[in-house]
């Protein structure tokens, strides 16, 4: 026979489990791109960054061709993001503040289609990944 008070032992560590994992996989609420994430004034501190830095490389109107949107669009911001503070500006990847990289992001964003907001684009991977990038279709 086992001891009741081990039983209950176990059928509590088991309810503590079952409740640790509920909460860890708690959905996060993901919103899509398209709700207004980002403000003007942000994609506007964006362009500038992108025509002194980016341009070098990447002639203007690269961001709006149907490679690139086909490439992000559904992707989380939170990837794109990280993308860029990874691997670009190619010489030196990492070299914009975390800001900066949201503020060219709202830019992308902007010059394809995508509405502006009350709010700014977060510069923070936690934050962008509770929102998708949604293009919408070129007309
Ligand atoms: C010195 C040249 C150079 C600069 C400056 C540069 N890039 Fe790039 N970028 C590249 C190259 C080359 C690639 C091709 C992929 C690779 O080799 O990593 C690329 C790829 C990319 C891609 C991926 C394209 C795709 O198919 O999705 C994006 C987006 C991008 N760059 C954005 C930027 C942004 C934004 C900036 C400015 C902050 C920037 N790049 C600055 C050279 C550059």
């Amino acid at each position: 026979m086992i001891p009741t008070t081990r039983l209950l032992t176990v059928a509590g560590l088991v309810l503590a489990v079952a409740i640790a994992s509920g909460a860890a996989q708690a959905p996060t609420k993901i919103i899509s791109s398209s709700t207004g994430v980002y403000t003007t004034a942000q994609a506007a501190r964006g362009e500038q960054t992108y025509m002194s830095i980016c341009v070098a490389c990447h002639p203007a109107g690269t961001y709006t061709a149907p490679a690139f949107r086909e490439k992000w669009n559904g992707s989380l911001a939170s990837d794109f993001f990280q993308f860029l503070k990874a691997s670009m500006p190619k010489l030196e990847p990492g070299s914009l503040e975390p800001e900066e990289y949201a503020q060219v992001i709202a830019y992308l964003l902007k010059i394809n289609g995508v509405p502006a907001g009350k709010q700014d684009l977060p510069a923070d991977v936690k934050a962008l990944k509770r929102i998708r990038i949604s293009i919408p279709t070129a007309k």
